[in-house]
């Protein structure tokens, strides 16, 4: 068995989706359910045998103490975390909660449990934190891509927050021998995608006929990675990944925000053409830009390919068509998704931004 943080998310649903799917071994979910949780996202393994959901905080030490000692599970991926820059940039103080506190309180109630494990369990026990290339801080147009031995150099609270945790999980590598490997991946996109990233953002404004809201002048490079894809690295880096060691995971794909956004528009006037026969991109809207906006992150994912065997099986072309194909067959996904709350959320984060 294997516990999960986090797995009612975007990529911890797609990640127990794939592991149920390549494997008999079964997964406890721990999953807080904040506004970025969705139990929806979790609906086909409702009668599933090997998938136990507990709503529950990774902060909550009686809580994981207890799913440890019952489940005795031989790993722990964490992937529960505050995720989204702009709300960090509202509202800081909750990314420092789940992500450093929350890490820290999980790393002690993994290493009293993995203190008390014997002989093969306990050299066979893994610990793998899920964590982001924003780490690294921004990258010139000029700059090799990030590498694990880079500096980190965060810059929004999100990314700070993450960073700390990565800092944590090392120390206690480092000082307890915990058993830990962590992976620092670009941004996903992919199936239950909440509509407050840029792609899903756009998919769903789009098709609601409204502004597409890129910030500043839509030049920031990102690289871009199918969720499944980051899956299959995660399988393999709980697999084989070196106690110890970070792996960057990406797509070799660099792309400005504005050419993702017109490549949204692209598919959804081939797939699903407006009423008026008008492009999407009519929809476009430069917005004002995020504060400290990273400029270009791009990842350097040759450490992963060289030492465990890994490579995306998408192209973007293969997974961008895949994922708006998905939002257009699961309407009822992305109406329900777009709750009052997330209407507040639109309005904080959009309003002010003006045209
Ligand atoms: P998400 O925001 O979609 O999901 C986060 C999940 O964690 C939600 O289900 C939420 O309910 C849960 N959660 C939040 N606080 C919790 C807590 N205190 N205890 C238990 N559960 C809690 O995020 P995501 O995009 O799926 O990202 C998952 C992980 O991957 C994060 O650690 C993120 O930093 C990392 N990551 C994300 C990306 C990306 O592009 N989305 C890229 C690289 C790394
Ligand atoms: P996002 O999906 O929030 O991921 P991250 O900030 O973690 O990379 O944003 C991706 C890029 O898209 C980022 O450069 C900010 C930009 N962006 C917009 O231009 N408009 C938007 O409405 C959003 C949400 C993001």
């Amino acid at each position: 068995m294997i516990l999960v943080t986090g797995g009612a998310g975007f990529i911890g649903a797609n990640f127990v989706l794939d592991w149920l799917s390549h494997s008999e071994e079964a997964v406890v979910n721990l999953d807080k359910l904040t506004y970025a949780g969705n139990q929806e996202n979790l609906a086909s393994l409702e009668d599933h045998p090997g998938h136990v959901f507990v709503q529950g905080d990774i902060a909550d030490t009686a809580l994981v103490t207890d799913l440890l000692a019952r489940y005795r599970p031989r790993a722990v991926l964490n992937f529960a975390a505050e995720s989204h820059v702009d709300r960090s940039i509202h509202g800081p103080e909750t990314f420092i909660q789940t992500n450093i506190v929350g890490t820290f309180r999980l790393l002690e109630a993994v290493r009293a449990h993995w203190g008390g494990l014997q002989g093969g369990d306990k050299a066979a026990f893994r610990l793998l934190h899920v964590s982001t290339d924003e780490v690294y801080g921004s990258l010139s147009p000029t700059d090799p891509a990030f590498k694990e031995t880079g500096r980190y150099e965060p810059n929004s609270p999100y990314s700070a927050s993450k960073a700390a945790s990565d800092h944590l999980v090392r120390a206690y590598h480092h000082t307890y021998g915990l058993p830990v490997v962590t992976t620092n991946c670009s941004n996903n996109y992919g199936p239950f995608h909440f509509p407050e990233k840029l792609i899903p953002l756009m998919v769903v404004n789009a098709l609601a006929g409204k502004p597409l809201p890129v910030y500043g002048d839509g030049q920031q490079v990102r690289d871009w990675l199918y969720v499944k894809d980051h899956c299959s690295a995660l399988r393999r880096v709980l697999e084989a990944g070196r106690l110890g060691e970070t792996y960057n995971v990406g797509g070799w794909n660099e792309k400005p925000n504005l050419e993702i956004v017109h490549t949204v528009c692209g598919l959804l006037d081939e797939l699903r053409p407006r009423s008026d026969g008008k492009p999407y991109a009519t929809q476009i809207t430069h917005v004002t830009d995020r504060p400290g906006h990273d400029r270009r992150y791009a990842i350097d994912a040759s450490k992963i390919e060289q030492e465990l065997g890994w490579r995306p099986a998408e192209t973007f072309e293969t997974g961008i068509r895949k994922t708006i194909q998905w939002y257009l067959d699961n309407p009822a996904w992305v109406a329900n998704v777009q709750s009052g709350a997330y209407q507040h959320w639109v309005h904080k984060n959009y309003s002010a931004r003006a045209a």
